[in-house]
């Protein structure tokens, strides 16, 4: 048995679902700890493609117990939509369960995180207009309403005839809306409650008692290391913990039962919304990246915004290493570079101001706002990736080229990712039952 944590080592979309599907084969568990229907995991099975925002892909395996944690944040609508949208498609729901403590997004989140985000101006954060800064927010205030509570009427209506009146005051006064009724919500999130109560129940327990039965658990971080609350380019983040921390306080499970900590970062770089990318490529290089994305479509998965493209950035790779203790690497979408004559890798920072040269990221603060890349610039192999089976078929500058990151992230790479499907899929090294990663540098 294992518990592993995959989590996303750049700005999210790295490929993550592509990853955790191939893990979830083997899970007994699949949890989700953090976020919202703001996530969005494309997985390709026998040419049908999913999109999930909420429900872990692990779910198209039928033997697997799909969870949605306490710390993430929960749209009771787009939950139904999918369950529905699953189940239109043949798939069985059983194995779903949905933590009573996941904070619920209700149509005052949806409407102030719009409005807050469209009276930002030049401060604004490009977020996914989900409502998930102001679920959180709520939760963090102590204002918040969780799924236990939109399933017994009478709590649901008290809370609601505080919180409303509150809301309506932001939406009237500060953004000129239409004001909300008690009666509206409390009709409409209590009926879908309903359709949502038989998968509620206490899911600590649920995962606490699998660790105890020795099953493989399997922990799937959203968005990314670099959009974490905490550790991101703040105020340019989500407002959850993806990073692997955060797996234990958003699933309800003490630090001493994971194994093991899995990254997932894309051969190049990708980042949506706004905020500070030291890699991103802004003309042909960009746009080939964006292109050439072909059947993954650089685009994201929630809001259909072109993603922004950059190079591989070793020094947020060697930063994510850090901040989530990762044992191992699966790159995804090596195939997107398939046709460039050169590829570059940023090894390190120049700070524009003082010069000085950064190989690790002094500070994710303001300073990391005036980093320059400093790029080593690498032969490309001009061959499709999209059919290699194992790492020796691959051309040897790809080799050179994963090797090289590796090296610079001082950490093994045990998954490379040569397309959408499910068998585009080298695996490396049993990315679960390898070696701890140790110390390299000598005491
Ligand atoms: P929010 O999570 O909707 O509040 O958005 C905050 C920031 O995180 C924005 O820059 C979004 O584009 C970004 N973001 C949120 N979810 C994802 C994701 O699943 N993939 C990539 N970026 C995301």
């Amino acid at each position: 048995m294992a518990n592993v944590i995959v989590v996303g080592a750049q700005f999210g979309d790295e490929g993550k679902a592509k990853v955790t599907d191939l893990l979830a084969k083997n899970a007994d568990l699949v949890v989700r700890y953090q976020g919202g229907c703001n996530a969005g995991h494309t997985v390709v099975v026998n040419g049908e493609t999913y999109k999930f925002h909420l429900i872990p892909s692990g779910i198209l395996y039928p033997k697997s117990i799909c969870i949605l944690g306490p710390g993430m944040v929960i749209d009771p609508k787009a939950l139904v939509n999918e369950i529905k949208s699953l189940e239109d498609r043949g798939h069985n729901l059983n194995g779903l369960k949905i933590s009573g403590s996941a904070h619920v997004t209700l149509p005052y989140h949806l409407m102030i995180d719009a409005a807050e985000e469209d009276s930002r101006g030049d401060m604004k954060i490009g977020t996914t207009k989900r409502g998930i800064g102001p679920t959180y927010a709520d939760k963090c205030a102590r204002t918040g309403i969780r799924m236990e509570d939109i399933l017994d009427k009478n709590v649901f209506n008290n809370k609601l005839a505080w919180i409303v009146p509150r809301k309506n005051v932001i939406l009237e006064r500060l953004y000129e809306l239409t004001p909300l009724s008690v009666e509206a919500i409390l009709e409409e999130y209590y009926e879908l409650g309903q359709k949502l109560k038989k998968y509620v129940c206490d899911t600590s327990s649920v995962i606490f008692n699998s660790v105890n039965d020795r099953k493989n658990i399997l922990f799937e971080g959203a968005q990314g290391t670099l959009l974490d609350l905490d550790h991101g380019s703040y105020p340019y983040v989500t407002s959850s913990s993806p990073s692997a921390g955060g797996a234990c306080v958003g699933a309800g499970i003490g630090p001493t039962i994971i194994d093991r900590v899995i990254g997932v970062a894309k051969a190049y770089m990708t980042r949506v919304g706004e905020g500070t990318f030291p890699t991103e490529q802004f003309g042909e290089v960009g746009e080939n990246l964006r292109q050439t994305g072909k059947a993954w479509a650089e685009v994201g998965v929630t809001t259909g915004r072109p993603r922004r493209c950059g190079w591989f950035d070793c020094v947020l790779g060697r930063y994510s290493v850090r901040i989530n203790g990762l044992d191992c690497l699966a790159i995804t979408k090596l195939d997107v570079l398939d046709e460039f004559d050169t590829i570059k890798v940023c090894v390190a920072y120049k700070d524009k101001t003082t010069n000085k040269i950064y190989e690790d990221l002094p500070s994710i603060g303001s300073q990391f706002q005036q980093m320059e890349p400093v790029y080593e610039s690498f032969s490309g192999w001009n061959k499709s990736t999209a059919n290699v089976t194992s790492f020796k078929d691959l051309p040897e500058n790809a080799r050179k080229y994963l090797n090289f990151l590796s090296q610079k992230l001082e950490i093994p790479i045990v998954i490379v990712s040569v397309g959408p499907k499910r068998d585009q899929t080298i695996v490396i090294e049993d990315p679960i039952h390898g070696p701890k990663r140790v110390l390299t540098k000598a005491l």
